[in-house]
């Protein structure tokens, strides 16, 4: 594959609800970003009626990668070094390019309140989520944050990182 001339954002969407539209949004804003969308977050995507069309050019990620929101179930999948979907894989490709990841993980306290389609509604993470969230961030190269502050902390770090 040619080399990139400019560093490029590869930002991995999953078929989290919690903080879909928040995470979109922040995405749209990036230069340069490619976006990898799983095939549960298409169906999320129609459910909270957002507009959202991969761009025609989307290409490999190169230097940065942001898993936000990420699932329960992606979050699981990484940090057992699966790799079976787009998502997972652009995790996993990324661990072992040495390239470093942003994860935005949904389950992060053992209460939240979510926006569902039809409003908000209580959630419970389970012991294994919440474990798995903090076995993720001890992955090299690897920041897991935890909420949409943290998040945008992370991104800016990284955009200093890359351009000064
Ligand atoms: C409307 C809707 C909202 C969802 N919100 C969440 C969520 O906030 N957190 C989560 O872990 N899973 C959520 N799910 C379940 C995931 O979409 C489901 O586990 C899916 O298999 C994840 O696939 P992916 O990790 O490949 O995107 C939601 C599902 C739907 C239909």
């Amino acid at each position: 594959m040619a080399k990139l001339k400019t560093p490029r954002w590869g930002w991995a969407l999953t078929g989290s609800g919690h903080f879909f539209k928040e995470c979109l949004r922040m995405a749209g804003d990036l230069d340069d970003v490619d976006l990898f969308v799983s095939k549960a977050a298409g169906e999320v995507v129609r459910m909270y009626r957002q507009e959202f069309k991969l761009p025609a050019n989307a290409r490999i990620f190169r230097d940065t990668t942001i898993l936000a929101p990420a699932t329960s179930n992606t979050v699981a999948k990484c940090v057992f070094g699966i790799s079976d979907t787009l998502v997972t894989n652009v995790f996993a490709q990324a661990g072992k390019c040495r390239v470093p990841a942003i994860v935005f993980a949904c389950d992060t306290a053992p209460e939240l309140e979510t926006e569902a389609p039809k409003g908000m509604v209580k959630v419970y993470p389970r012991h294994i989520d919440l474990e798995n969230t903090v076995r993720l961030n001890a992955f090299e190269k690897t920041e897991v944050v935890e909420s949409l502050e943290g998040l945008e902390l992370a991104l800016a770090r990284r955009k200093r990182e890359l351009h000064g």
